[in-house]
Order: structure tokens, then C-alpha cells, then sequence
């Protein structure tokens, strides 16, 4: 596709009052070095030492075996840990700073690259959660706590010690402190994962630009549906064809970008800015 045609679309479709969602999954942060989940490294695909990596990711697991999905976690908080956000989420920053309160950011990565990056925790819905932030298992409270310092950086297979076992304990009521992400036996909901709140933006949108997400997710699906049905414009930035692309196309104005989007939305950011500042040019 000539980059003319998306180019034209964001001028058509970008005004002064257009309401713009961000929707992303693991492809955005795949560029700063961490596995997506269903890429041939990923970690649904790789997987844990002893169990299929998708049965790690459960309340179930996580009661039969709980150091051994904290092992897990805290692997992936250390690979979060390392990682640096990279040209798309720092796009991502200067689109919430263009659009300001008509911008919201789905996200469905619990690396916490997008806060990391610069956008703002009020509008950004960590859809699947954080894995630097923990809570109580038995929902002693509802409160989320910090993951400590002191377990990231250890070694990948190495055994909890009795300390670690006891920093991952609730100081209220001496359970378990959990992971605070979404896990496969779970559903949604509006306190600890924005559901209405996705939905709401969604019903509100103008724009959805869809980064890096195979859609293999419930909430992003009713997101992009959402839009969709509301005559939304969909944008969908993956280097492969995806379930988004085919309803990005059918949308008004609507584009499929096969690119990686370390590489396409600092331009598409460009395109944006060069619009706003000719019309603002134009109406002083
Ligand atoms: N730029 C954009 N997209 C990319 C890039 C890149 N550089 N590299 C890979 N991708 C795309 C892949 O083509 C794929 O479509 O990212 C997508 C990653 O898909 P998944 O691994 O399925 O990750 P995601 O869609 O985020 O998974 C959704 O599934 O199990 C749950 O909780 C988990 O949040 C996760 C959810």
C-alpha cells in the first residue's frame, strides 16, 4: 500500500475533536526484547520447565504450585525489568500529549513500558495488569502493592528462598501475595481491569489505532467491534495479518499497516503533528 493512502485517511479523519483509542498487545513491546505470547519464542509457545505454559497463566496453578508460577513471574518482571521502551511506545507519549483528554490507551502488556515510556496511569487501562504490582490471593483487600526490588534480577530457575516466600506475603492477613495480572481461569472486571471503562472509550471513539495484538483476547475484540458497529475509522499496525486487519479495511477510511510499529508510528505521529500544526496555521 502506498503510504499516500493511510497518509490521506488520517487527514480525512483527524479533526480538532476526534476521540482517539490506542489498543496494544505484545508486538509493540517485541521490539524492545520481550516475547510476545504466541510468536515461535513466545512464551506461551516456549513454555515453563514442567507445564504447558498456558496452564502457569491459572488460579489453578497458581494454588497447587505457587513458587513455582511465582518462579515464572518473576522471570518476566526481570526480562520487563531490563527492557527500555522503545520508538513506538515513545510515539504512543506524543499522541496522548496531541490528543490529551480524547485519548485513552488500551493495553493488554503487563510490562508496563507504555507508564514507563510516559503515558499517564489515569489514561492508560492495563487491561491483563502489571506484573510489577502484586495483591493479596485470598482478597484480603483489593488493594495492589508494589512488586519488592529485591526479587527482580534473580536467576530463572533458581528455588524461592524462605525471604522471598516471605516478601510475597500479605502483611494484613499472612496469605499469599499474588501476581496482579489476569489470568486464564479469570474473567474482567471494572476495578482491577477497566472493563466498562474499555468499553466506554471504545463506544466513544473515532480513531482506533490497533498496534501489535494477534486478537486472540475477549475485551479487545469487543473493543474493536465496538468501534467498529459506531462507524469508527480503524487502523491495525502488525508486520502479519491478523483477525484486526480484515475489520481495519472494512471500516470507513480504514487501513491494515503491515509494518512493525518501532518503524511505522513515529511516522504516522509525524503525519498527525504536521497536520495539527497547518491547521492551527490556518486558524491562529
Ligand atoms: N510490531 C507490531 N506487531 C508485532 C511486532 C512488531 N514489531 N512483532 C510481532 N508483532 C505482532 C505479531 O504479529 C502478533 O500478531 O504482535 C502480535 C503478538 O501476538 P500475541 O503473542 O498473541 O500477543 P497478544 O496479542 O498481546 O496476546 C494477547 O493473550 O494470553 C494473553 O495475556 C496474554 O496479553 C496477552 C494476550
Amino acid at each position: 500500500m502506498p503510504p499516500s493512502d493511510w497518509a490521506a485517511t488520517i487527514r480525512r479523519h483527524v479533526t480538532s475533536q476526534t476521540r482517539l483509542t490506542v489498543m496494544t498487545g505484545a508486538g509493540i513491546s517485541a521490539e524492545s526484547g520481550i516475547p510476545t505470547f504466541r510468536g515461535p519464542e513466545g512464551y506461551w509457545t516456549v513454555g515453563s520447565r514442567s507445564y504447558h505454559p498456558q496452564e502457569m497463566a491459572t488460579v489453578a496453578m497458581f494454588r497447587r504450585r505457587p513458587d513455582d508460577v511465582w518462579q515464572w513471574y518473576l522471570h518476566r518482571a526481570t526480562v520487563c525489568h531490563q527492557a527500555a521502551p522503545n520508538a513506538g511506545h515513545t510515539a504512543i507519549v506524543a499522541l496522548e500529549a496531541l490528543f490529551d483528554n480524547r485519548f485513552t490507551l488500551i493495553t493488554q502488556n503487563v510490562d508496563g513500558l507504555h507508564l514507563r515510556a510516559g503515558n499517564s496511569a489515569r489514561r492508560t487501562y492495563q487491561i491483563h495488569g502489571n506484573v510489577f504490582q502484586v495483591r493479596c490471593a485470598a482478597g484480603c483487600t483489593d488493594d495492589l502493592r508494589p512488586l519488592p526490588e529485591a526479587l527482580i534480577g534473580r536467576a530463572k530457575t533458581a528455588p524461592l528462598t524462605a525471604v522471598e516466600r516471605e516478601l510475597l506475603t500479605c502483611p494484613n492477613c499472612g496469605d499469599r501475595l499474588r501476581p496482579h495480572v489476569l489470568w486464564f481461569d479469570e474473567t474482567y472486571n471494572e476495578h482491577h481491569f477497566r472493563f466498562q471503562s474499555s468499553l466506554d472509550a471504545a463506544t466513544a471513539t473515532d480513531l482506533l489505532v490497533i498496534v501489535g495484538t494477534s486478537g486472540a483476547t475477549n475485551l479487545p475484540n469487543q473493543v474493536a467491534w465496538a468501534v467498529f458497529q459506531n462507524g469508527g475509522t480503524i487502523i491495525d499496525i502488525n508486520p502479519t495479518p491478523n483477525p484486526f486487519s480484515e475489520l481495519a479495511r472494512q471500516s470507513p477510511g480504514g487501513q491494515f499497516i503491515q509494518q512493525p510499529s518501532g518503524r511505522f508510528l513515529p511516522e504516522l505521529i509525524h503525519e498527525i503533528q504536521k497536520i495539527m500544526a497547518d491547521r492551527t496555521r490556518r486558524c491562529p
